[in-house]
């Protein structure tokens, strides 16, 4: 089957994006078959052609790409709808439109949703599995929010987030009813909440704070497990490709 150069190299996951890709071809780092190609539409049979960059071969390969990306407020975690389009909502997807070839703009897809207005660390993907590791409730993997709240949170409201809360959910006229998991809460300011919770139920953390009375003004996301925004040099709206090795190390403890 004949590729593209460009799609081919986007395939090998070498490069972490696509301006990469052309400037790797422009630059006449790449060669087919022993020849410089440095058409990025240039169309071959990788099975039968070598390709090499600066000498080292490059290989097709099923992996996954990942991205971890520095959420911005006022993106939503969804491909867009028809209606969302005529609101002019915007998705965390459109971050990723320019840089990513498109394959792997397709077949993105974040781990678990943020709000519209929570920032912070987010995971984007095209690895189903990792969704499924990171999101299953079953896998109870901590995720670290900081929550900056309408007013000072009292110590019986702390007390109340740590041992969980009822929380009542109407939708469609049916009521809904669930007491959180205990959470792990650390005040830094009177109205700086530091919460940790094992659970991702929608709107959670900000249900939680509704549940005591008080209310979430800001909501930010530091970390997954062992995985934090502030480790990585992003400011808001950038990402970086994150190898599977770190994920598993950081979040799953192994390897
Ligand atoms: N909990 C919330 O309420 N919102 C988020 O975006 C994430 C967790």
């Amino acid at each position: 089957m004949k590729l593209r150069l460009h799609q081919f190299l986007s395939k090998t996951g070498f490069f972490s994006s696509k301006r990469e890709v052309k400037e790797a071809i422009w630059n006449g780092d790449i060669t087919v078959n022993g020849s410089v190609v440095k058409e990025i539409s240039f169309q071959f049979n990788p099975k039968t052609k070598p390709v090499l960059y600066r000498g080292q071969r490059l290989e097709l390969t099923n992996e996954h790409t990942t991205f971890l990306l520095y959420k911005p407020r006022g993106y939503l975690c969804s491909r867009l709808s028809e209606q969302e389009r005529s609101l002019n909502k915007r998705s965390v997807f459109e971050l990723f439109r320019e840089s990513v070839d498109s394959s792997t703009y397709e077949r993105l897809v974040t781990v678990g949703r943020l709000d519209e207005a929570t920032t912070g660390l987010l995971l984007v993907t095209t690895d189903g599995g990792l969704v499924h590791d990171i999101t299953s409730p079953e896998h109870d993997i901590r995720k670290i929010y900081e929550a900056i709240t309408r007013d000072s949170v009292s110590s019986s409201q702390m007390k109340s987030l740590e041992q969980g809360v009822d929380i009542h959910i109407e939708d469609s006229g049916v009521t809904t009813s669930y007491t959180s998991r205990p959470a792990e809460v650390h005040q830094i300011e009177p109205d700086i909440i530091e919460l940790t919770i094992q659970e991702g139920k929608k709107r959670q953390v900000r249900r939680m704070f509704e549940a005591v009375g008080n209310e979430v003004v800001h909501l930010h996301r530091l970390g997954i497990e062992g995985l934090h925004l502030s480790n990585y040099d992003l400011e808001l709206g950038d990402f970086c490709p994150i190898q599977k090795g770190e994920i598993t190390r950081l979040i799953f403890h192994h390897g």
